[in-house]
């Protein structure tokens, strides 16, 4: 049995069992069965928004990942369509990792990492071309762009777009002098790729997923990971961020900024749709950051997508809003009052919404996560994965508190601070009975519950 086969057979025996786990996503994108890593080839193709993702079927462990295949009209019901992408040819063998979309001749090109491990077991990479004319089945048409010299096989992730004539491919990388960088590609027709060297580095030991778009300037988006922990800034296990450089004159390591705030956000994706907007979704996940200890293993699924989210550019910084469909989720608006202190019971498929906050507060949610302002700072803290105590993030306001905003979706809270200034992204994990939500502080709250007719198939 081919191996796209095998994997429709898992989803076949458990996604029931993963689908009636109490932390499974009601609106949020997860896999059927299995573990679900980085977004992948996100694209709006003749109207039709294709998301992609890493994806292990067979356990809820990293391994050899095939490509998930999710299509939606407006970003919020999500389809799911065949496995577009199975690790079964010689160039991919132990996954077909990381990667992008693009249109050309009508058609949907996919770029991504084949990667092998030889019989020494030594790491092989491929960047790899794969085609597809209805959106649905995808050829593949092997190796484009083979290693190049100076770099160590940690070289993966082709980002690809077009810019006036020519099209372009950042790849994430690692120097032989094990530094992270991001190399550049270009080519005229898809096939010959022509190396240009290297676009930034200085920070970390390698970096993972990148990506580059305009918006007032150029950004360039990448998960580095070797930083140091320093004061607030970078507490999770690997870090993603932005620089906002410019594609000449290049980006410099020193205006690295994390994108979001929380314990679960890495490996995010973009892509610019019929709107003009650039759309991002990042996954609600961390490598190597305590997801073994994640309580969804046994009902055969672990990981989500983050909501989508439009960035924006302000000055120096990127805000992340949430699109505006996802006020379609909204079903019946719970409730709406001005408060000083406030204690209800809600179901876990909510939007929150908090005005006019005045001053110092502290949110509890279902006895899990607390989230605190403190004059300029911003805390959340939550039990920690490994039993041990609690953990926290934290971020300073950039301008007065005017509005918080959060999705809670089960087993995940988006908190969106200002309109998108400050983002937490993190999985929660309450007793499945609780449903206590306290406030003390001075707002206007409003809190809708959410749904959605079809959902995430
Ligand atoms: C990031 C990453 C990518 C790689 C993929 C493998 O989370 O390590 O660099 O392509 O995951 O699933």
């Amino acid at each position: 049995m081919n191996l796209k086969n095998k994997a429709m057979e898992m989803v076949e025996s458990y996604s029931d069992t993963a689908k009636s786990d109490a932390y499974y996503p009601t609106y949020h994108i997860a896999p059927p069965v299995g573990l679900l890593n980085d977004p992948n080839g996100f694209i709006q193709w003749k109207g039709m928004y294709h998301l992609f993702y890493q994806w292990m079927p067979f356990h809820t462990g990293h391994g050899a990942k095939f490509w998930a295949h999710l299509t939606s009209s407006d970003l919020i019901d999500w389809e799911w369509q065949e496995p577009s992408l199975a690790p079964d040819e010689w160039f991919d063998r132990n996954g077909c990792y990381s990667g992008s979309a693009v249109m050309k001749d009508d058609e949907l090109i996919l770029f991504y990492t084949g990667n092998v491990k030889n019989e020494e077991g030594n790491r092989e990479t491929y960047q790899c071309k794969a085609r597809s004319a209805d959106g649905v089945t995808f050829e593949k048409l092997g190796v484009r762009i083979e290693l190049p010299e100076g770099f160590t096989p940690h070289f993966r992730d082709p980002k690809v777009w077009k810019m006036e004539d020519a099209w372009y491919m950042v790849i994430g990388a690692q120097t032989t002098k094990e530094e992270g960088c991001i190399v550049l590609y270009r080519s005229e027709d898809l096939d010959t790729w022509t190396y240009e060297g290297i676009l930034a580095s200085g920070l970390g030991y390698m970096w993972e997923c990148p990506d580059f778009f305009r918006l007032t300037d150029d950004v360039l988006l990448f998960s580095p990971q070797g930083l140091e922990e320093k004061g607030i800034d970078y507490r999770n296990m690997y870090q993603s961020g932005y620089i906002i450089g410019d594609f000449e004159e290049g980006f410099p390591a020193g205006k690295f900024k994390e994108l979001d705030r929380g314990f679960e956000f890495y490996a995010p994706q973009t892509t610019e749709d019929d709107q003009g907007r650039r759309l991002l979704i990042g996954w609600m996940g961390m490598p190597d950051g305590g997801e073994e200890y994640f309580p969804t293993h046994d009902n055969h699924w672990i990981h989500q997508m983050t909501l989508p989210r439009e960035l924006i550019q302000s000055g120096e910084r990127i805000i992340q809003k949430p699109v505006e469909e996802l006020k379609d989720l909204r079903v019946t608006k719970l409730i709406e009052q001005d408060t000083e202190s406030f204690a209800g019971n809600f179901d876990r498929n909510i939007e929150v919404i908090m005005k006019d906050v005045e001053g110092d507060f502290t949110l509890e949610v279902y006895g899990y996560l607390s989230i605190r302002l403190k004059g300029e700072r911003i805390t959340i803290e939550r039990p920690a994965m490994d039993g041990s105590g609690t953990e926290w993030r934290a971020a300073d306001l950039h301008a007065p508190l005017e509005e918080i905003r959060m999705f809670i979706d089960q087993s995940s809270l988006e908190l969106f601070v200002n309109g998108g200034e400050i983002v937490f992204s993190s999985r929660i994990f309450p007793d499945t009975e609780r449903k206590d939500f306290r406030m003390e502080g001075k707002s206007f709250i409003t809190v809708w519950e959410l749904g959605s007719e079809k959902g995430v198939e």
